[in-house]
């Protein structure tokens, strides 16, 4: 199955639940905007492109709870709930993108009746996760030919399908490098705090038969330096129109090694990522997560950390374009000058 999907049935939305990944494999189902917006708080679903599709069906279903009978009184309810889900993390720019998306085309729509706004509005989401795999796929092919036959690949979070509607964005173009018959072996750093290396991309790597090994984050650096590793692949939660590059706390570091190593480092985005409104990666919000994620961690069932200890979460950093040395998007690869080629790609 995709990572979410609409169940027609009972006009609900279904995904896969992330925090319970790799034990157990369990769907979830909601049925309220304000459940779709505490999902991806919570993480249950995760990811960029991923938290994007959600929000779009997160407005779909706000439409079938709504008893609005106009399609004024209609568009008043989806701009009520825009705000509660765009409002459910801050720095992946794919949230606010999905939801403006779907609500300027149902202002355009222009249609007479609520129900057929309805209506509209699901076959607007679904449009948009439809495209989202098209797209990954996409850049999936233009990713794999950066991707050298007998390539070690450090890879950063999760970037997978899980992170997606469906394929992935970085994970997914070392997904298609393999299925194109390139031996290549992954990397897999665990990403603290959440872990999503660890748990997520390494559970996909698994799937896939795509050999691997899990690293902890502060080992990148040895593997670059000792030769162990030729290619640094990762995604983005948003890109500066200078090519600045927000992701996954801990992405910055790993550039710098790879940079210092003389080692490409490649951001996988799609263009609804790169937020040109944005001149320079210090104008990104940066979510600061609940400490409890740094703090609650067991060793061989031991606690830690001393109780009361206390931690900073960010959950983000932010890369300087210097450090980036390509980045792939569904419109072909863009190198610097990123301020220059990044506003080419968009436009398309
Ligand atoms: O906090 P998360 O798990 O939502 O962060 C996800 C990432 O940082 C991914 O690497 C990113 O969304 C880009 S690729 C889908």
């Amino acid at each position: 199955m995709r990572t979410l999907e609409w169940n027609p049935k009972n006009n609900s939305l279904t995904m896969i639940d992330q925090r319970r990944l790799p034990e157990v494999l369990e769907i979830v189902s909601y049925r309220t905007h304000t459940d779709v917006a505490q999902a991806i708080t919570d993480m249950v679903v995760r990811g960029a492109p991923a938290i994007g599709a959600s929000a779009a069906f997160g407005l779909a279903l706000a439409g079938f709870e709504s008893a609005a009978q106009t399609p004024r009184d209609l568009f008043a309810a989806y701009q009520a709930a825009a705000n509660i889900l765009k409002a459910a993390r801050p720095t992946a720019v794919n949230l606010a993108w999905a939801v403006d998306r779907i609500l300027v085309s149902a202002l355009a729509s222009d249609l007479p009746h609520a129900d057929d706004l309805r209506v509209f509005v699901l076959a607007q989401a679904q449009k948009l996760a439809d495209e989202d795999v098209e797209i990954n796929q996409r850049m999936a092919a233009y990713g794999a030919e950066l991707i050298s036959d007998g390539d070690t690949v450090i890879h950063h979070c999760n970037t997978g399908a899980l992170a997606a509607v469906d394929w992935g964005t970085a994970l997914g173009v070392i997904r298609t490098a393999w299925e194109q018959g390139k031996k290549i072996h992954v990397l897999v750093d665990e990403t603290r705090p959440r872990l999503q290396g660890a748990r997520l991309t390494a559970w996909e790597l698994s799937q896939y038969g795509i050999p691997y090994e899990i690293i902890s984050d502060n080992m990148s650096g040895y593997f670059m330096r000792t030769g162990q590793a030729q290619k640094v692949f990762f995604g983005a939660d948003r890109v500066a129109a200078n090519g600045d590059v927000a992701n996954k706390i801990g992405t910055y570091m790993l550039s710098l090694a790879a940079h210092d190593n003389e080692i490409p480092a490649y951001s996988v985005v799609p263009t609804s990522t790169v937020d040109l409104s944005l001149a320079h990666g210090g104008l990104i919000p940066i979510e600061e997560r609940d400490p409890a994620e740094v703090l609650d961690i067991r060793f061989q069932g031991e606690r830690v950390t001393p109780l009361g200890a206390k931690a900073r979460n960010p959950a983000f950093d932010i890369t300087p374009n210097r450090l980036i040395t390509g980045i792939v998007t569904e419109n072909g690869v863009v190198y610097p000058p990123f301020e220059i080629n990044l506003k080419k790609v968009v436009k398309q």
